[in-house]
């Protein structure tokens, strides 16, 4: 008996063999198409290639493709667990020819691969077609041999097949496999179709048309071919059993599921197995995906499932979280055929743990009022709308889990009740908001969120994606379209754009659309969940509505994200380097700079501000993957992880961390771990290089630090060696010779300047000779006075000079006045022994006062003081003489 991965197997190896290039599943977020909530086809990844927009190096492909039917256009989220075929998520086995071959090779592949391959008996199998299709009627006949009973012409849309409400479409021919009398059911097109007996295994698409608006409906380039076979359905068939949840796979993951609770899979717990395991399944592949749950758009999905089959975990009697116990059994089944489940295994586990730990907290509660309210009711009766909303506001029921948990009792939910109770909530909500200072200037976002919803961001896992425009708003007001020149702010549905905030700045990129062209200058986000772009229309028109191409500027994105990540780096060894006190104040994180405020008393030393930069370069060339996981706040600061400054945090937040400890209490685990809703590289070599600039003061106790990534940073290195080498060169060394030079120059110079010092000295003295020789000295009141004034003599060098003068006279007064920049100081010396007639403290008074100064000071044999006016040196030697006269 085939197992699952067996028969994935065997269907690609049998197309490759034909021709086929085997292309791996494309995501479950469509990267190609704004319409879609999830890839819900093989087809969805090659849309754009059927239209002739996109071309490949290959026209024929085939692809085993994760595709999730929940919310949006195929929604079978209702039906699970109770029916034998119904799947959030599943594999859809696929086929395409791009303008290759066509309906006649399209059915001979199938039908030889379904017979001989498969060995399926003929017997068993029959077909519909489009009931104008008398081509692929005419091929069964042919190559099938089917007899006209078994190709059933079908004229409605079950047999015409669409993606959506746009985009390819064509007639469909259907092959149903008979399971046999024993089940109850009709061919296709009887009244009693829906039975179980004859079941739909594969749908070939005749790709012939494209539905451009719900009334406008063009031919593709070239017919081509797409097909779609579920490989649980084919599976069944294959293993002989006629429920889907019956073959190895879902045995696999219910008797995990058996496990785990305790309870068998049987009567009433049949479905809550069914749904833990399908739902086990959307959630983990979701997840891998980039997709996390919230209250809106895809997360809001995810969160719907996740909580579906919490209530059935609960219903099992689990008491502690279940999902997350799962995913090692969903992994060894799934894991080789889909390796992102085993690079995702911890982000899914924690997600999944995570958010059953806090929905059981109110999901007992919300049971409790649910069952209260519903006492009185019997089957067909409705629960009041109130009550509903109520559950979904409060306990976090949302509606389709309410919906699910009266199902058996056959009780209805009051929607029009529902949809006016949160009606009336949004309306409260947006006046109480009306009231508030800040919010006034903000008014238009908040309308726009209301109209439009919040914004999903794809920025995570992608750069490029398209969208719908959803509103304009120039100068203030909403308005309908902007043309040519025109500044305008624009809200699409989705983006990759990056909003600015925690710091790192906003994405900057292009939009274009049929017969326009925007740029984006920056993006910020608004009125609680709004990403606004700021665009200037380059060409043509854009309205609200139309379908835009976003595209975000690649460089300066990578270049952020290595800010970014460099960003944690640089924190977490600054921590290492200084202390635990440092704390992040503030951070810019810029395309070509980072820029790091933290708390700390004192400048950095050369050697901490190295080692912080070896530290975070060590990281770097680890080249350790970057992870990113979705955790409650508390549990996220209770494990280690920082949280930024500023930064207003939801109930749930994203978790980065990079690196590998080496040395300390955190050896072994993660290096970084922070709160973080940034864009990160992916492993920190991308990095490449950190190089500080230094730090410096912002304010008391905050020091900020600059640094350079990458490129930015090997390029500053260039620099700063050019200018290495240009000194070299002037020096005439060799760069490794430059500091000795330049310190021999330096000891040099000293000496010089203490030479030359010297020489004024003795010129000052009187001349060239000894020390003294030639002083002019002369008598003033009875003793001996030296009175000059020198130029280019320092201040410092005044009293030396001074002293020198003392030993000259023997006994005596000197005054010496140096001048420099038109300033004058002046020393006056007192040799010992007449320091009882003459002060220094007083002559050099009376001098400093001639030279337009005040005051001085120093001790009675040594003063010294300063003035502005130098001219006046003769003078101020003259009132020394005259006061010396005085005193007598
Ligand atoms: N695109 C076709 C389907 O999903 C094959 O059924």
């Amino acid at each position: 008996m085939s197992g699952v991965n067996e028969i994935r197997s065997a269907f690609l190896d049998y197309f490759k063999k034909n021709g086929h290039e085997v292309v791996p599943s494309s995501p479950l977020v469509p990267r190609n198409d704004p319409t879609l909530m999830f890839t819900n086809a093989g087809m969805v990844q090659f849309k754009n290639v059927f239209t002739g927009l996109e071309q490949r190096p290959y026209s024929r492909a085939v692809t085993a493709q994760k595709c999730v039917r929940a919310g949006g256009k195929h929604n079978d989220l209702d039906n699970v667990g109770y029916t034998a075929r119904h799947h959030t998520f599943f594999e859809m086995l696929g086929n395409f020819s791009f303008g290759d071959y066509f309906k006649e090779r399209a059915i001979e592949l199938a039908w030889n691969l379904i017979t001989k391959e498969f060995g399926l008996a003929a017997d068993r199998l029959l077909v519909t077609v489009y009931h104008t299709d008398e081509d692929a009627a005419s091929y069964w006949k042919k190559i099938a041999g089917l007899p006209d009973e078994r190709i059933i012409r079908i004229a409605t849309s079950d047999n015409f097949w669409a993606m959506g409400d746009t985009g390819p479409c064509g007639p469909c021919s259907e092959i149903f496999y008979d399971h046999g009398e024993g089940i109850a059911g009709g061919p296709p097109g009887s009244p009693d179709e829906d039975g179980d007996r004859f079941i739909e295994i594969w749908n070939l698409v005749f790709m012939q048309f494209e539905q451009i608006t719900r009334e406008e409906r063009i031919d593709l380039p070239r017919p081509s071919i797409d097909t779609g076979m579920g490989l649980e359905r084919i599976a069944a068939v294959l293993q002989g059993v006629h429920d889907n949840y019956d073959i190895d796979l879902f045995k696999t993951l219910i008797h995990a599921s058996e496990e785990a609770t305790g309870v068998r899979a049987e009567g009433k717990n049949r479905a809550s197995h069914r749904v833990i395991a399908d739902h086990l399944r959307a959630s983990s592949f979701l997840i891998a995906d980039g997709v996390l749950p919230s209250n809106e758009g895809r997360g809001y999905v995810l969160r719907r499932i996740m909580r579906r089959a919490m209530r059935h975990a609960q219903l099992l009697g689990a008491s502690e979280p279940l999902m997350w116990r799962l995913v090692p059994a969903l992994v060894r089944e799934m894991g080789q055929a889909y390796p992102e489940l085993v690079r995702g295994e911890a982000l899914i586990t924690e997600t999944l743990k995570l958010e059953e730990t806090r929905f059981r907290k109110t999901l007992a509660r919300g049971l409790g009022l649910l069952a209260e309210a519903t006492e009185e009711l019997d089957q067909g009766g409705r629960l009041d709308g109130e009550t509903a909303f109520k559950l979904y506001d409060t306990y976090g029921f949302p509606l389709d889990l309410t919906q699910d948990a009266l199902r058996q009792r056959g009780i209805s939910v009051d929607l029009e009740g529902f949809d006016a109770a949160m009606a009336r909530q949004k309306a409260e909500a947006r006046a109480s908001w009306a009231g508030s200072g800040e919010a006034a200037t903000e008014t238009v976002w908040f309308s726009v969120k209301d109209k439009t919803g919040a914004t999903e961001f794809l920025g995570y896992d992608t750069e490029q994606a398209e969208g719908i425009v959803a509103a304009l708003v120039k100068e203030g007001a909403v308005v309908d379209e902007a043309g040519e020149g025109d500044i305008v702010s624009v809200i699409v549905n989705q983006t990759p754009f990056y909003g600015e905030s925690g710091g790192q700045v906003g994405d900057t990129g292009s939009m274009t659309g049929e017969g326009f062209e925007l740029e984006i200058t920056d993006t910020q986000k608004k009125g609680d969940g709004l990403f606004v772009h700021a665009a200037r229309v380059i060409k043509g028109k854009v309205r609200v509505g139309a379908a835009v191409e976003m595209k975000v500027d690649h460089g300066r994105r990578t270049r952020i994200r290595s800010n970014h990540s460099a960003t944690h780096l640089v924190h977490e060894a600054l921590r290492e380097v200084l202390g635990t006190h440092v704390a992040q104040k503030g951070s810019l994180v810029a395309p070509d700079r980072l820029r790091f405020d933290f708390s700390h008393p004192k400048p950095m030393t050369a050697e901490e501000l190295e080692a912080v930069e070896r530290m975070a370069n060590e990281i770097i060339l680890q080249n350790a993957p970057v992870t990113t996981r979705l955790m409650a706040v508390d549990d996220a600061i209770a494990e280690g992880a920082m949280a930024l400054f500023g930064e207003k945090y939801g109930d749930e937040v994203r978790v980065v961390s990079m690196g590998r400890a080496l040395h300390g209490d955190k050896a072994g685990k993660a290096y970084s771990v922070e709160l973080c809703g940034g864009t990160h590289v992916s492993s920190t070599g991308d990095i490449g290089l950190v190089r500080l600039l230094g730090d410096g003061a912002v304010a008391a106790g905050v020091r900020r630090i600059e640094a350079l990534t990458g490129d930015a940073a090997r390029r500053h290195l260039d620099e700063q060696d050019r200018r290495l080498k240009a000194v070299s060169a002037a020096l005439k060394v060799s760069p490794a010779d430059a500091l000795g030079r330049v310190e021999a120059l330096l000891d040099e110079r000293r000496k010089l300047e203490r030479d030359l010092a010297d020489a004024r000295k003795k010129l000052a003295l009187g001349g060239g000779g000894p020390a003294g020789a030639g002083a002019e000295t002369e008598t003033v009141a009875g003793v001996g006075f030296m009175g000059k004034s020198v130029s280019g003599v320092a201040p410092k060098d005044l009293k030396p000079l001074a002293d020198e003068g003392k030993k000259t006279l023997g006994s005596g007064v000197v005054v010496f006045i140096g001048e420099a920049d038109g300033k004058a100081s002046v020393v006056v010396g007192v040799t010992e022994g007449l320091t009882g007639r003459f002060s220094a403290v007083d002559l050099v008074r009376v001098a400093s006062a001639a030279l337009g100064g005040q005051g001085g000071g120093g001790r009675p044999d040594m003063a010294q003081a300063g003035g502005p006016d130098a001219s006046k040196a003769g003078e101020a030697i003259a009132a020394v003489k005259a006061a010396m006269e005085a005193k007598g």
